[in-house]
């Protein structure tokens, strides 16, 4: 579990999560394990629409035939590197996940407390978190030497056990080092420029929302990153359409010749939009945590009797701290004190139970007042952790 203290903590030495830094010891294997990663790889391959997520590079070349060969034959093991190089003939290998779907309520759960920790403290700037997973001893980044435009804020949780060095250069370096700010695939000779900072297991790092970097693993580990989206999804979909539209009413009305689509200007842009907006809208379909952020709170009250069970897979979280509790669900969080009945409905929701407000609040009476128990359970439904069967 990452104590929210640490979170804030982060957030006050990168600048609300835009200043390159590294906060060590930040987690254990309890938040994040190898079974994890390897449970979320196995829920990649399990639908068969998500082959676009995997990535499969040798240290020198993309290889999409393995690409195929891995998705279809999942680990079945944590030992992600034994698995990993008997795949890639001994080679040093890397393999990204790209907004992969998590499926695993227990880490769902405590990642939710974490991003619910990070938009209460850098406000509600984010239009969503995407997950990214990289695993192997690949050597540097198989992109280059980067900046990744229009992603936000990088956030990235180290497994390890390797220990994975982050070389970050402003943009006038950078420039000034390649001639210009396209990728840089031979990242080693400018090193001499760049400031190097190590991210060990357990280790979070800010990627800085500014200037260029590169990641160099030289050891096996695995690193999750969350990349925390500015822009709306809304917004971001008919931004996307609308540019696509108007080139294209453009060239209809202007009567040009039609461009092939690798040369209209921002096409591939535009693709990345579209493809994120729907990712986005997958997440909120899926409930899948605080990846979207909390929906506003409803303010009326369901029809009464109406049974009631949490949204999708999303889990009703109680947390208890000390002599402090929190009952959290879509992001949004309430602190009270610890009860025993807080966790019995958490983990009565959790397991599908379907209940109306009434049973709820009369399940939380064993430890509240009449009015307070009914004022938690509609804040459920307020929150949207609840739906109508
Ligand atoms: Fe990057």
């Amino acid at each position: 579990m990452i104590d929210p203290e640490r979170i804030r903590e982060l957030a006050a030495l990168s600048d609300n999560f835009r200043k390159a830094c590294v906060l060590k010891g930040a987690f254990s294997d309890q938040f994040l394990s190898a079974g994890d990663i390897t449970k979320i790889f196995r829920a990649v391959s399990a639908d068969e629409g998500r082959l676009s997520c995997l990535r499969a590079y040798t240290e020198t070349a993309q290889r999409p035939d393995l690409q195929q060969k891995l998705f279809r034959e999942p680990p079945e093991t944590e030992d992600l590197e034994t698995w990993g190089r008997s795949r890639f003939g001994g080679a040093r290998f890397g393999i990204v996940l790209d907004r992969p779907p998590l499926e695993n309520d227990a880490f769902e759960a405590r990642l939710s407390e974490v991003l619910t920790g990070i938009y209460d403290t850098a406000g509600n700037a984010f239009g969503a978190a995407e997950p990214h997973i990289f695993i192997g001893d690949y050597g540097y980044s198989p992109f280059g030497a980067h900046h990744d435009q229009e992603v936000g804020r990088i956030l990235h949780f180290h497994l390890g056990p390797g220990v994975k060095q982050m070389y970050i250069w402003d943009e006038e370096d950078y420039v000034a080092a390649t001639g210009g700010t396209m990728a840089c695939f031979d990242p080693g000779a400018i090193l001499d420029k760049a400031t190097r900072y190590d991210i060990g297991p357990g280790d979070i790092m800010v990627l800085p929302t500014e200037g260029f970097h590169v990641g160099y693993t030289p050891d096996f580990s695995i690193g999750f990153a969350l990349c925390l989206m500015d822009a709306d999804d809304g917004d971001t979909l008919r931004r996307a359409a609308d540019q696509a539209l108007a080139h294209a009413l453009e060239d209809m009305e202007t009567g040009s010749e039609p461009k092939a689509a690798c040369q209209s200007g921002n096409g591939l842009q535009v693709t990345v939009d579209i493809s994120r907006a729907l990712w986005i809208e997958a997440a909120r379909a899926a409930s899948n945590l605080s990846l979207v952020p909390p929906p506003p709170p409803r303010e009326a009250l369901p029809p009464e009797n109406s049974k009631l069970a949490r949204l999708g897979r999303f889990p009703v979280v109680y947390r208890e701290r000390e002599d402090e509790a929190v009952l959290a669900g879509r992001g949004h969080s309430l602190e009270l004190p610890p009860a025993r009945s807080l966790a019995g409905l958490a983990d009565r929701l959790n397991a599908d139970e379907e209940l109306t407000l009434a049973e709820m609040a009369a399940l939380l009476t064993a430890d509240f007042s009449e009015d307070a128990a009914e004022y938690i359970a509609a804040q459920l439904w307020a929150w949207h952790a609840v739906v109508p069967v």
